[in-house]
């Protein structure tokens, strides 16, 4: 049930190496954190939404080389590329950090020095696996075997035996304390992935090297010039430069949620809660992992050459449509999979013909046949209050209980739902008809429609933002009554009353074809 709350809510997603341009995972991690976000300011809650680019590190500092430029020139190009296609997409973001910032390095090296002052550090030989694609480190029990008898990190990248002088996070220390937070019941989401990391955590935590000495692309270590920050240590204290750390952090932290990808949730429910321990500082509430995308059923990748760049489907479907299909088709935590079929499928059928045309139909006869004059409600019928009921359930209970709980695939299914039972009623009433039988009872029937149609408009804003904008405003739905509590209050009267004229309604989802290389791949 909707109740106004104002409370602080503060979502992230990863942020993301710039040592290429970004892809699908990239465009629907930063859609659904975007869904969410503007879900919970719907709601009334006071967000604040970061998301951005991870610039230091080996990967960025060996990409670089091999294109013979220096890792700052790369990150500067390429996250120029994340930053256009999270404007591109429509990502309400109040803060795109770069890790390359100034008050970013003034943040990684105040956590290291409370972690320090906690007893936490201590300078040691660091002796064992490295992968730099994963940029982690493991235990060689961790290993698996790849082709040709090579050792691969557990997420099957290679990994290269590195021996340096570093300095180490006791991280053995939090052993019980990590046990108990895993444990919380909500701290790590889907529950699905907690089992891996309890696990983890049971066998033995070993201390963790967090600085290195062999290149220099990183964060320095307060005191110890020559050692750069293990960049997941610098990474994640992204989330607190972007409040002001080590400056007052206002009302945003603890963050209520770190919207991440399943590959990563060790650092983020194991390192960075005893990073943040040890600096005396809260944890975040939640952290959910999602799933992968797949293209098709497969991974992409360069080397099967099924890499799909987000903004070209963006081009081709339109972003709305493609925002729409992402939350929709994929059962959020879970991996999935699309194709452009699958997109123009969904597009067409449930935002073009079942609510696309449902406003078509509606506005479109108000237009015509009453000079685009609002109806009035001349009386009632238990179709009317039934449907009412529908619209009203689903907007009031369905759909935020399930973006709520981060269910955005049932939110959209609930929203969908209700869409249909207005196609139901419309049928079902045939203002059509009724405008030669009973002119007073098709006033009712259309006044009815309008104030379904804006609500359930206003309840998928979050999904497809441009598209629910445009057509409130078409409607005439005053802008402060734009969101769950508002749309529920009078305002229909009102205006039906005033002398706003609807225009004839331009449509909202145009008919999208299958590109002509999908219909025969
Ligand atoms: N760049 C990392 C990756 O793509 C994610 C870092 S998220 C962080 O795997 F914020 F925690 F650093």
């Amino acid at each position: 049930m909707v109740e106004t709350d104002t409370t602080p809510f503060y979502i992230t997603t990863a942020i993301s190496y710039p040592n290429g341009r970004p892809h699908i995972g990239h465009a629907y991690e930063a859609i659904a954190a975007d869904v969410i976000a503007r879900f919970q300011r719907l709601r009334g809650r006071h967000v604040r939404f970061q998301t951005g680019t991870d610039e230091h590190g080996l990967k960025m500092a060996r990409k670089a080389e091999e294109q013979g430029r220096t890792p700052a020139d790369l990150a500067d190009e390429m996250s120029g590329y994340f930053r256009a296609m999270c404007d591109a997409l429509n990502i309400s973001y109040d803060r795109f950090i770069r890790t390359s910032e100034p008050d970013h390095h003034r943040a990684s090296q105040a956590i290291w020095q409370a972690m320090e002052a906690s007893g936490d550090l201590y300078l040691d030989r660091y002796e064992g696996w490295y992968s730099v694609r994963d940029e982690a480190y493991y235990d060689e029990s961790e290993l698996v075997e790849g082709e040709g008898g090579a050792k691969l990190s557990p997420q099957g990248t290679p990994v290269e035996w590195t021996v340096e002088e570093s300095w180490f996070f006791r991280l053995s220390k939090y052993q019980d304390q990590l046990l108990a937070l895993l444990k919380t019941p909500g701290f790590l989401e889907p529950a699905s992935r907690r089992n891996e990391m309890i696990a983890f955590v049971e066998q033995g935590l070993r201390d963790l090297s967090v600085s290195r000495t062999s290149f220099d692309w990183g964060v320095k270590v307060p005191g110890s010039e020559n050692h750069v920050m293990y960049v997941w240590v610098d990474a994640l204290t992204n989330y607190l430069t972007g409040l002001g750390y080590p400056g007052d952090m206002g009302e945003f932290w603890p963050a209520s949620l770190h919207l991440i990808g399943k590959d990563i949730v060790r650092f983020h429910t194991i390192y960075w809660p005893a990073f943040l321990m040890s600096a005396g500082l809260p944890l975040p509430k939640k952290v959910f992992g999602h799933g992968f995308l797949l293209n098709r059923g497969q991974k992409e990748s360069k080397s099967l050459g099924n890499v799909t760049d987000p903004l070209e489907l963006a081009d081709r479907f339109g972003v709305d449509a493609l925002r729409y299909f992402l939350m929709r088709e994929v059962a959020f935590g879970q991996d999935g999979s699309y194709s452009p079929e699958a997109i123009v499928q969904r597009a067409n059928g449930e935002l073009g013909n079942a609510f696309g045309n449902l406003a078509q139909r509606t506005l479109g006869f108000i237009a015509k046949n009453l000079d685009g004059y609002l109806p009035a409600i001349r009386g009632h019928d238990p179709a009317d209050s039934a449907l009412f009921e529908v619209v009203d359930r689903a907007i009031t209970t369905e759909i935020p209980d399930a973006f709520e709980s981060l269910a955005i695939q049932q939110a959209v299914e609930a929203w969908l739902q209700a869409v249909f039972a207005c196609n139901a009623y419309i049928d079902a009433q045939a203002p059509w008809t009724l405008r030669k039988t009973d002119p007073e009872r098709m006033e009712t029937v259309l006044a009815t429609l309008y104030i379904c149609i804006a609500q359930l408009a206003v309840a998928i804003s979050p999904v497809i933002p441009a598209s629910s904008g445009k057509l409130l405003e078409m409607l005439g739905v005053p802008e402060d009554l734009r969101n769950l509590q508002g749309i529920r209050s009078h305002w229909y009267s009102p205006l039906a009353e005033s002398d706003y004229q609807l225009a004839p309604p331009t449509p909202l989802f145009p008919r999208l074809e299958l590109p002509a290389e999908a219909e025969s791949a």
